[in-house]
Parts: structure tokens; sequence; C-alpha cells
């Protein structure tokens, strides 16, 4: 049963007309001046000259109707949430299975989705024949050119954005020192090479994607947006092709809103890309009876807080000429990494537990809205 009313759900959405709201097309184009309210996200942004995207769980994609009608209306691009990163795709050495992340892709299209792809390099989610294996420098060297070479050829041409160097940096602004910077360090005296080597090798592999740096608390001015700054001026100066500098935004209404635009700007003004890439804006929450986690934030100002965020964060994307592409860390707040991480907080997303629009869903459709008529191309 289920499974039958998914397929109905997803034929219904091609192309990309509303189920649980009026088909869009029948106001829009009576009314240009005036988009109706039940433009989708994707459709505002449309109009604001920028993508509108969400990271997607595709276990929750193949079983969630629901979920799956609004990834497929709401947003025109998708980021794997999880099966592009390296223990999904190379789970044995030489080994690969783009199986999930080729479905993601394949949804993309049907869809008329643009793709960001995440990640080629990271420490995290690594496969444990890589983590646990005992391997010399110039093997590791090798290993991370082969994996490169094979999965951004895999999917060349299908992929806008990839995040080709996830999180390089600490919060000091000093190198994380993981086994790709130690392996350069032992090799060549220089635990960075990696980065450099890892955009020559995918723009050989795939040189129509825009290659991107992608990493958290750069919203902030401080030594780590500082030491992303002066990482990517210097690929630059050397002729690395990067192309972009990915801002995650999970940002939390504890702290107080990051100075983004102005951060968005001076990457800008090196004449990168910037995108919005991870965008969550979490709080503390009140817990259910049961000792569950509700979807209520634990007092007004906070949910007030969460709204000025996200309509700040777009806002600063539509400031920036070089920023055309905003991606939100999920679609709603049942699957959402937060709680997981964050004792206590959670409520990050547009959708709630139930994946409903929230106040912040219009909150940022107004923004986008707004933004029509403003000469962004
Ligand atoms: O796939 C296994 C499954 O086999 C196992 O049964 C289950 C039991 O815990 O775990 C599953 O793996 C989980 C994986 O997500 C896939 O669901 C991991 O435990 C879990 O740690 C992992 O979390 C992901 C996290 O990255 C890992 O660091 C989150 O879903 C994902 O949202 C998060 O995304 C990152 C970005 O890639 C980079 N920037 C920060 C962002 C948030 O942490």
């Amino acid at each position: 049963m289920i499974a039958g009313a998914l397929t109905a759900s997803c034929l219904a959405l091609v192309p990309s007309v509303a189920v649980a709201a009026p088909p869009p097309h029948a106001h829009a184009s009576h009314h240009h001046s005036h988009p109706a309210k039940h433009d989708t996200l994707g459709d505002l942004a449309k109009r604001a000259g920028i993508k509108f995207g969400a990271a997607v769980n595709t276990d929750v994609l193949a079983t969630d109707a629901k979920y799956r009608h609004l990834v497929g209306t709401q947003f025109t691009s998708v980021t794997p949430e999880n099966v592009m990163k390296w223990e999904v795709v190379e789970p044995e050495q030489g080994v690969y299975d783009y199986t999930a992340a080729d479905q993601l892709v394949a949804f993309a299209k049907q869809h008329h989705q643009v793709v960001r792809g995440h990640n080629l390099v990271w420490h995290n989610q690594l496969p444990a024949w890589l983590t646990s294996g005992t391997f010399t420098a110039a093997q590791l060297r090798d290993i991370l050119h082969q994996h490169i070479t094979a999965e951004a050829s895999h999917f060349r041409g299908k992929i806008q954005q990839w995040d080709v160097v996830n999180e390089a940096l600490n919060d000091d602004g000093t190198f994380r020192q993981d086994i790709w910077y130690n392996a350069y360090q032992e090799l060549t005296g220089d635990g960075t090479g990696y980065i450099a080597d890892a955009f020559r090798w995918a723009h050989q592999a795939d040189p129509h994607a825009k290659l991107f740096y992608n990493d958290y608390n750069l919203e902030f001015t401080g030594v780590k947006s500082d030491a992303a700054y002066a990482l990517v001026k210097q690929l630059k100066s050397e002729g690395v092709p990067i192309d972009g500098v990915g801002f995650q935004g999970h940002l939390d209404t504890q702290y107080g809103y990051p100075d983004l635009q102005n951060n968005l700007q001076r990457f800008a003004d090196l004449h990168l890309q910037v995108a919005m890439t991870e965008v969550d804006v979490r709080t503390f929450v009140k817990q259910n009876a049961d000792g569950t986690y509700s979807d209520t934030p634990a007092t007004p100002a906070d949910a007030q807080k969460q709204i000025d965020y996200w309509t700040n964060t777009v806002k600063a994307c539509l400031a920036v000429k070089a920023c055309k592409s905003f991606t939100t860390w999920g679609v709603s707040d049942n699957y959402s990494w937060i709680p997981g991480v964050f004792t206590g907080e959670g409520a990050g997303l547009l959708y709630d537990q139930n994946e409903n629009p929230k106040p912040q869903y219009f909150a940022v459709a107004d923004v986008l809205r707004h933004a029509h008529g403003h000469h962004r191309h």
C-alpha cells in the first residue's frame, strides 16, 4: 500500500505541480508582480536568482512519501546527506557502490534539480579498511588520488558544485591533523598539500563541476574564517582549480548572529563563488511529557530568534552577488542530525516533526518573494 501511494505521488510530482497546494502556474501566470502564496521555495528562489536546496536522506526518500513530495517540489538543488561519503561509496578498497547516490542523481534529474556533491575528502565517515589499515604515507596519497578520480569521474557532468575538501580547519584556525594531513606531512613536510592535490585531481576527473572548499563557523569573523580566507587565497594564487567556498551555516540561537554578509563578501572579493551549504538554526527545545524531544523552542524569544537567523541568512546570501546557492541541512525536524549531537537542542529546520511548514518557512518564503525584481544576474 505504501509503495503504491509513494509511486502515485511521485508520478504526480512530475513536472513540479504541487499536490498539497494549488498549481503554482495558475496563480503565477496571472499575477506576475504578486507571486502566488503557494509558490515553492524553489520557485521563489528562482525568481530571486538562486538555487534553494536541501540535504536529502536517501533512506527516508525511499520510504516517506510526504518527505519525498517536499524534496521533489520545494527545492531546486539536492545534496546527499551521507551517500556520497567515502564509507558509503568505497566500503572495501577499490570496490565502489554508487547505488544510493545514483538514485538521488536520477531523482534530481527527474525533478529538474541540480546536485551538490558532498564530499570527496573529509576526516569523518571514512571506511574501516582505511582508518584501521596500515598504509604508508605514499600509499595513502595514492588511495586519495584513486578515490577522488573514481568518484568524480563516476558523476562527471552530473554535479553542479562539489565539496572537494570538507572541514580541513580546526576552530582555532590551525589545520586539522587528520589522516591526510599526517600523510602529507610525512611525505613532503607540508601537511596541507593534500588540499591542492584534491582540487587538481577533482578538476581532472570532472572539468565542468564547480569545486568548493566547505566548512562550518566561517560565518563568524575570527581566526577560523581568517584561516579559510588565507587558505583559499593561497590556493588561487597557486593556480589551484578552486571555484568557491561553502559556508555550512549551522547556527544556534544561544550564540550571537554572525557577521555573515561581510564574510561572504570578502571571500567573493577573491573572485570565488560562495554558497550557503548546510543551513539549520537550532535552539533549546521543551521536552515532551514522556521525556522525548518536542519541536517547541524553550521560549518565545528563542522561537523569534530562529526566524530572524533564518531570514538574515537568506538576506545575506541575496545581498552578495556571488552567492547563488542556499541549502538547508535536511528538510524536516524529525530526521535532523541535531538532537543526536546537541543534547536538549533541535527544531533547526523549516519543517516540523510532522513535516509541516514552520513560521521560519513562511518568513524565508517572504524574503525570497521580496527579492523578486532585484537585478542579480
Ligand atoms: O549507516 C549507519 C547504519 O548502518 C547504522 O545502523 C547506524 C547506527 O547508528 O548508523 C548509520 O550511520 C550514521 C550515518 O549518519 C548515516 O545515517 C552515523 O551513525 C551518523 O553518525 C551519521 O551522521 C551524519 C554526520 O554527518 C556524520 O558526521 C549525519 O547524518 C549528517 O547529517 C552529518 O552531516 C555533516 C556534514 O556531512 C558535514 N558538516 C556537518 C554535518 C552535520 O554534522
